[in-house]
C-alpha cells in the first residue's frame, strides 16, 4: 500500500507541508475493536477509500515523522499492508495502552520526541501533531497531552489539572471505580494523543502498575510518575475537538466519514472544482480532479480515479480507478479500471470495464458495454453494443448492436478492427477476426472471416420474397370462416 493524499492532508504527490526532521510517531493498534461487530479488524474498515489505520499514518508522515511505528497484535495483521512505510512492534496481549507503548520501546531512543496516538482517530490533522511537538519541545516538557473540552465527555479519561495549570493525572471512566463523582464533572478529556521525551517515557513506563478498575496498564499513568520525578507535564488543548473523534462502532464510523468527506469536497472546491451537490457526491481521498471540472449530483469517484480539467462527470456516474482526460463527459455510467481520453463522450447508460481505453474524441453511447478494448481517436460506438477484447482504429463507427463474440466457452479471443471502418447495425464479430482499414459490414452480418482492406463483408442468409402471400392468406382465412365452427 502506498501512502498518499488524504482529505486536506497533503499528498505525497503534492506536499504542502515541508518535511522537517520530526518526531517518532507510535500508533497504537493492537486493541480488539469488538464494538464494530465485524469479521474485519476495526482499523481495516475503509474510510473514504483508505483503511482507518492509513489516516493517522498519513497524518504522521505529513507531519514529518522521522519514523512511524505501528503497535500491532500477534502476527502483525494490520501493519503488513503498509510495507516499508512503517515499522512494526508486536504487543502479544492487549494488557493496556501503557503495555502497548512498551512493546514499541525498541523503536524509541532517549533524547528524541515521541508522539503516541491511537489508530482509531482518523481525523487528526498533521498541523495538530506539528503544533503539539512544537509546544512540547519549546516548553521542555517530559510529557504534553493533547486535550479537548467536550460537551459530552462520557467514555473518555478526564484531565485533572494542578493549580498551576500543569497536568496532574488522568482518571479513566470506562469501568466504574476509577473516577469519583466530582471527577466525572470534568469536561476536559485526554484525546489519547501525547508528546513525550523518549527517555522520560521509557523510564516512567517501567513504573506503571495495573491496580485499577480494569486491571490494565494505563498509559496516562506515566504522567503522575513523571511529576514525582520533578518533570513537567503539560496539557495542550485542541481548538477543534472533532479532530479526535474516535471510531469505536459503525455509528461513529459514519459520523467520521461525513466529516472526512466534507474536508475532501472542500479541498477540491477550493482548488476550482464545481461540486453541484456535495450531499450526494462521494469522492475518495486519493481522487484527483482538475480545475473547472464539474461533478454533477449522485456521482461517486472512487479509488485512484483522476479527472482532467473541464470534464463533466455525472449525474449518476460511478468511476472506480478510472483515468479521465480533459473536457470529457460521462453521464449515467459505471466506469471501472478504464481510461477515458480528452473530449471523449460516455453515456448515458454505459458500462466501461477494466482495460478499456477510449482515445481522444471518441464516443461510447447508450446501452454500450466495453471491456479490455482500445477505441481509436474519434471512433464511435453509439448504441446497444458489447465490445470485448477488441482493438479499434481511428475514425471508425460501429453500428447499433455491433457485438463481439469474444468467448468460445473456453478462451477469450481478440477482434481487430482497422481505421475508418463502418459496421452496419446488428453485426456480430466472431473472434478471432480482423476487419482491415476502410472496410464495411452489411446489416445483420455474422462475420467469421477476416475482411480485407476496403471490402464489404456480407454474411447473412439471402432474402427470398414469396409473391402473392397476403392474398393467399386472406383467402385461407375467409374459407375457414365460411366453413364455420363444426
Ligand atoms: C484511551 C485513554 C483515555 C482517552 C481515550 C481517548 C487509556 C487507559 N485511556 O481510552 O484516557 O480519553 O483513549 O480516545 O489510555 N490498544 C493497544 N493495546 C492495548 C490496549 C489498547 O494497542 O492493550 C490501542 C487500541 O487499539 C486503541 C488505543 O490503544 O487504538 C486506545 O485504546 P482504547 O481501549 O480504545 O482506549 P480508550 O478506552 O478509548
Ligand atoms: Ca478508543
Amino acid at each position: 500500500m502506498t501512502v498518499a493524499a488524504c482529505g486536506d492532508l497533503p499528498s505525497t504527490r503534492s506536499p504542502t507541508i515541508p518535511a522537517v526532521s520530526g518526531p517518532v510517531v507510535v500508533i497504537l493498534a493492537a486493541g480488539q475493536g469488538t464494538r464494530m461487530r465485524s469479521a474485519t479488524p476495526k482499523l481495516l474498515h475503509p474510510l473514504c477509500g483508505r483503511p482507518l489505520l492509513w489516516w493517522p499514518v498519513a497524518a504522521a508522515q505529513a507531519a514529518g515523522a522521522s519514523k512511524v511505528v505501528i503497535v500491532d497484535g500477534p502476527g502483525g495483521p494490520l501493519a503488513g499492508s503498509f510495507g516499508d512505510q512503517v515499522e512494526t512492534a508486536i504487543q502479544e496481549q492487549p494488557l493496556g495502552t501503557a503495555d502497548a507503548v512498551k512493546a514499541a520501546a525498541g523503536h524509541i531512543d532517549h533524547g528524541e520526541t515521541v508522539i503516541v496516538l491511537a489508530g482509531d482517530v482518523p481525523l487528526l490533522r498533521p498541523e495538530t501533531l506539528i503544533e503539539l511537538a512544537r509546544v512540547h519541545e519549546h516548553e521542555g516538557a517530559a510529557a504534553t497531552m493533547l486535550t479537548a473540552v467536550l460537551e459530552d465527555p462520557r467514555g473518555y479519561g478526564r484531565v485533572v489539572r494542578a493549580p498551576d495549570g500543569t497536568v496532574e493525572r488522568v482518571v479513566e471512566t470506562k469501568a466504574s471505580g476509577d473516577a469519583s463523582e466530582l471527577e466525572l464533572l470534568i469536561r476536559e478529556v485526554n484525546t489519547g494523543v501525547f508528546a513525550f521525551d523518549g527517555g522520560a517515557l521509557l523510564e516512567a513506563l517501567a513504573h506503571v502498575r495495573s491496580d485499577n478498575a480494569q486491571g490494565e496498564l494505563y498509559l496516562p499513568d506515566v504522567l503522575p510518575i513523571l511529576r514525582r520525578h520533578e518533570r513537567t507535564v503539560l496539557g495542550h488543548e485542541l481548538p477543534d475537538p472533532t479532530e479526535t473523534l474516535g471510531v469505536n462502532d459503525r455509528v461513529a464510523l459514519a459520523e467520521v466519514r461525513a466529516i472526512a468527506q466534507r474536508r475532501i469536497h472542500e479541498r477540491h472546491m477550493l482548488a476550482g472544482v464545481t461540486i453541484v451537490d456535495p450531499a450526494s457526491t462521494v469522492i475518495d481521498v486519493d481522487v484527483e480532479i482538475g480545475a473547472d471540472a464539474e461533478i454533477e449530483p449522485f456521482t461517486s469517484l472512487r479509488g485512484t480515479t483522476t479527472v482532467g480539467s473541464g470534464s463533466v462527470i455525472g449525474p449518476n456516474a460511478t468511476l472506480i480507478d478510472a483515468a479521465v482526460g480533459e473536457r470529457a463527459t460521462i453521464v449515467h455510467a459505471y466506469v471501472t479500471g478504464a481510461e477515458v481520453g480528452d473530449r471523449v463522450s460516455v453515456g448515458p447508460f454505459a458500462y466501461l470495464r477494466p482495460g478499456t481505453i477510449l482515445r481522444e474524441g471518441s464516443k461510447v453511447g447508450t446501452f454500450v458495454e466495453v471491456k479490455n478494448s482500445d477505441l481509436g481517436a474519434g471512433s464511435k460506438i453509439p448504441h446497444l453494443s458489447y465490445i470485448g477484447d477488441a482493438d479499434i482504429g481511428e475514425g471508425t463507427n460501429l453500428g447499433a448492436s455491433t457485438i463481439t463474440a469474444n468467448y468460445d466457452g473456453y478462451r477469450k479471443h481478440r477482434t481487430t478492427i482497422g481505421a475508418r471502418v463502418k459496421t452496419s447495425v446488428d453485426t456480430t464479430l466472431v473472434a478471432p477476426v480482423k476487419l482491415g482499414d476502410d472496410t464495411y459490414t452489411a446489416a445483420g452480418s455474422v462475420i467469421t472471416k477476416d475482411i480485407p482492406e476496403g471490402a464489404l463483408g456480407v454474411a447473412r442468409a439471402h432474402q427470398r420474397n414469396v409473391e402473392g402471400y397476403a392474398e393467399r392468406r386472406r383467402e385461407r382465412e375467409q374459407a375457414a370462416r365460411d366453413g364455420g365452427p363444426q
